[in-house]
């Protein structure tokens, strides 16, 4: 969603915001604007692309201290003037928001009463109006931003640069920001990627803190105005590439990562000798793993979907009931929290709202909470104090990827590592861990013998809805395939655990429905077979994922091929065509792989 870039130091500022846009741009966005200290505040946006907003920009601008804000619209449409930064009617202070404020109507009002014109239809201008008339009122900066927001409710990650005082004041509640130290120079960002080509050494700002960033220091505070000592952070150095290299898109380029980023995943965490895994960033003794009663993990969109695999993976590896939950829902039904229970918050971007309100209301309610997330430093990870980094690297396209594949492996060691705690033997550890040490390779192997990928995609790319099935660990697979392509290809498609098709969705099938069924070589596989067969009867073209040698390939109109490891490791491996189709049809009907319409990469509203 909505991102923030901002510098200040002796250097021109509009390269840095403007590079800083650039790679804000994978979260998704649609107009945004740069704020200038050049003698008075210069302010450029517009809607669209960051080229539209370089088309019109001067050819050159001086100052050396700047805002800058990709868009996502929730209050107001896409409109220029709802673009930010916003600015006060005299044009002296510019202001940046991430987040909603929930009395902006109010606010509004009272302004407009007062005389004042707004100039948008946003929730973000009221603040810069009452900043303005606090300072008019003789307040210095830091106290006319504290005074506002303490009349604001909502959240807020926000930015104001000031005509008459060379300094940039930051303010976070419940939207991210992150303070990049330089030497001379510091920038503030609302999340590290944009950060990390200037420095590894990071302030993250807490919820209730404010900062005035000056070039050569910064002052955090507390909303309530003590003065805060700012942990700095260095940043890990990711093993991923942010930039998008010889691929034309970081979506293709994160499925090739995938068998890399496993390993970066599974590294140092799977002991061959003793048929276990390693997550010791979860800080779980065995004493403990073995009396906990039930498992709950809650996530959004893929994370839901590499929960639900988790889940399986946990009941049957170490026969502790588990359960997936949707965040969104989860909070809203005022769910009944054992203290003594593991809770995992799943998540990517470590800054999903809905997520992160089903971690606070299990914290609330006492319970203990672990993050399986791949943001370093993000909102979630610190929220939850201990969990376990996915390391998959910066994954830039809206579409999750090499996250998925991640997740599925982190929860699958838990889930090992669960079992020997109670009950699965050292030998069958053994096996599970050797064979998932071989997923990487196996991952590589299918990405270069990709089958018939093509002929799926022109079986399904006219199609008016395509169902996916699989069953067990593969119906959350089907899942997943069935929203990678309806996020990216816009097509219409349904999930379903194979059995359940013969219940409803069925009543789709024509001559031609495409049917995408998942089915790995397990003890469910002849039941999915009997579901291919109720399809076919019905004139359904079936595109099937499985297992390399396996003769269920004769029940395919179209064969796709994996290589065969444990079944309940499956979804690493069976996901990749399907992200696959998924990528190649919506190239092929033309759509914007990375950046789906409407969707935000990191979606930072409940
Ligand atoms: O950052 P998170 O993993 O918490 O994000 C959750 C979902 O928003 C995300 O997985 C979304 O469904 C993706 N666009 C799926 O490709």
């Amino acid at each position: 969603m909505c991102g923030i870039i901002g510098y200040i130091g002796q250097q021109p500022a509009t390269p840095f915001l403007m590079q800083g846009l650039n790679r804000l741009e994978y979260r998704g966005y649609d107009s945004s604007g740069i704020a200038v200290r050049n003698g008075s505040l210069e302010i450029h946006k517009c809607i669209g692309k960051i080229n539209d907003l370089e088309s019109i920009l001067p050819d050159s601008i001086e100052g050396t201290t700047g805002i800058a804000h990709t868009r996502w619209a929730t209050h107001g449409g896409v409109t220029d003037a709802n673009a930010h930064p916003h600015c006060s009617e005299n044009g002296k202070i510019a202001l940046v928001h991430n987040g909603i404020i929930e009395n902006a109507r109010s606010l509004r009002t009272r302004l407009e009463k007062e005389g004042i014109h707004l100039k948008s239809e946003t929730d973000s201008e009221a603040l810069v109006h009452l900043i303005d008339r606090e300072l008019s009122n003789g307040a210095k900066p830091l106290t006319a931003v504290r005074r506002t927001l303490k009349k604001a409710r909502g959240t807020w990650g926000l930015c104001v640069v000031f005509e008459d005082h060379d300094m940039i004041i930051c303010a976070r509640n419940g939207s991210p920001l992150v303070i990049g130290i330089g030497d001379g120079e510091n920038w503030i960002a609302s999340d590290t990627l944009p950060l990390q080509s200037y420095t590894q050494q990071v302030i993250l700002l807490d919820d209730g803190d404010l900062a005035v960033v000056t070039s050569d220091g910064i002052q955090t505070s507390r909303f309530d105005g003590r003065s805060t000592d700012s942990t700095v952070t260095t940043l890990e150095d990711d093993w991923g590439e942010a930039d998008i290299g010889d691929f034309p898109h970081f979506m293709l380029k994160e499925i090739h990562e995938q068998p890399e980023a496993l390993r970066q995943c599974i590294s140092g965490r799977l002991v061959l000798k003793d048929g276990n895994s390693r997550l010791g960033g979860l800080g779980i003794s065995p004493k403990k793993l073995q009396k906990i009663p039930h498992v709950r993990l809650l996530g959004c969109g893929t994370s839901l979907h590499a929960c639900q695999v988790g889940r399986i993976a946990i009941e049957h590896l170490a026969r502790v009931p588990a359960l997936a939950h949707v965040s969104s829902e989860f909070r809203h039904n005022n769910p009944v929290i054992e203290t003594n229970a593991l809770h995992f918050a799943v998540s990517q971007s470590g800054e999903t709202a809905d997520t992160l309100a089903a971690v606070k209301e299990i914290q609330l309610k006492g319970g203990d909470v672990r993050g399986v997330i791949n943001v370093v430093g993000s909102t979630i990870a610190r929220q939850c104090g201990h969990g376990c980094y996915i390391h998959s690297g910066p994954e830039q396209a809206v579409a999750s990827t090499k996250a998925f594949t991640n997740m599925v492996a982190a929860l699958s060691m838990f889930a090992i590592q669960i079992g020997r705690a109670r009950n699965l033997s050292q030998v069958r550890g053994k096996e599970l861990v050797r064979a998932f040490k071989k997923i990487p390779e196996k991952i590589e192997h299918y990405l270069k013998n990709q089958g018939p990928i093509q002929e799926a995609v022109d079986c399904i790319k006219d199609a008016k809805s395509v169902l996916f099935l699989g069953r067990g660990v593969s119906a959350p697979v089907a899942r997943e395939g069935a929203l990678k392509l309806m996020e990216i290809a816009y097509i219409p498609c349904l999930a379903y655990p194979a059995g359940e098709m013969k219940h409803g969705p069925i009543a789709l099938l024509e001559e031609g429905s495409p049917v995408v069924v998942i089915a790995p070589n397990d003890s469910l596989k002849e039941k999915t077979i009997s579901s291919i067969h109720e399809c076919r009867a019905r004139g359904a073209k079936i595109i099937l994922i499985h297992e390399e040698g396996d003769s269920i390939a004769e029940e395919a109109d179209i064969s796709i091929p994996v290589p065969s490891t444990e079944s309940i490791l499956s979804p690493m491996l069976t996901v990749v065509p399907l992200q696959l189709i998924a990528y190649e049809t919506a190239l092929q009907l033309g759509c914007d792989v990375d950046r789906p319409r409407n969707l935000a990469k990191s979606v930072t509203v409940e």
